[in-house]
């Protein structure tokens, strides 16, 4: 399972990328206006700094609009994906782009049907919103099951990239189904890499060497 941060937060990025954690970035105007700053010199760091995929999402609602901004955000980089509303727009949208080879990241899908429909316009990427779904009393990881059932049936290409995901547990759900991308905020992978025993046990080895280098003061490892 391939993990990607759904941040633009650099700093972050540059963090959890040193630490050899990140497969790629997803990013949306949402979380680009939540940075603030000039959104495109933003995009063009994001771009540079991670050697995977970088989703960057177009704004306008037309094929032609879509077609235009997505051809000039792939020049920022070899590495962007091209992230297009899941309408009837944007799948016109992603079968031309990627007849251009530039791969597209279907987003905003709902149901086992949109995710079908994305896989038939070619997307590289179909980014199901697991949290959405959760928060409208729906059960965003069932969908997540039935699209990998769907897609395994009929061999389709096209990575699941489970988005809008609020907690750790739903990577490991998501991770048991078989899901190719989790996309997190930076919170959620800090939770899954703490743990209190790991913090109280790393606590008392450091107090029993303390011990040792008390009755043998000049060891050192
Ligand atoms: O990529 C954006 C998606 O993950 C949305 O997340 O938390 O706004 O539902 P959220």
């Amino acid at each position: 399972m391939k993990i990607f941060l759904d941040t633009a937060n650099l700093a972050s990025i540059k963090m959890y990328n040193d630490m050899g954690l990140v497969d790629g970035i997803t990013t949306n105007p949402s979380l680009l206006a939540k940075e603030g700053g000039d959104p495109q010199k933003t995009m063009e760091e994001i771009v540079r700094t991670v050697k995977g995929d970088v989703s960057l999402e177009v704004v306008s609602t037309e094929t032609l609009g879509m077609i235009d901004e997505g051809r000039r955000l792939q020049k920022y980089g070899k590495n962007v994906v091209v992230k297009c509303p899941l309408t009837a727009e944007g799948l016109k949208a992603c079968k031309i782009l990627t007849s251009e080879g530039i791969p597209v990241n279907v987003t905003l899908c709902f149901s086992v049907n949109q995710a079908i429909l994305s896989a038939k316009a070619g997307a590289k990427y179909v980014s199901p919103f697991i949290g959405r779904l959760d928060d409208n009393g729906q059960d965003g990881i069932h969908l997540i099951r039935e699209i990998h059932e769907v897609f395994q049936n009929y061999k389709f290409s096209t990575q699941i990239l489970v988005a809008s995901v609020r907690h750790p547990m739903h990577v490991v759900e998501a991770a048991k189904i078989g899901a190719d991308v989790v996309t997190l905020p930076p919170d959620v992978l800090g939770k899954m890499l703490k743990h209190p025993l790991t913090d109280i046990g790393l606590k008392n080895f450091l107090a029993d060497w303390e011990k040792l280098k008390k009755e043998n003061p000049n060891i050192r490892i």
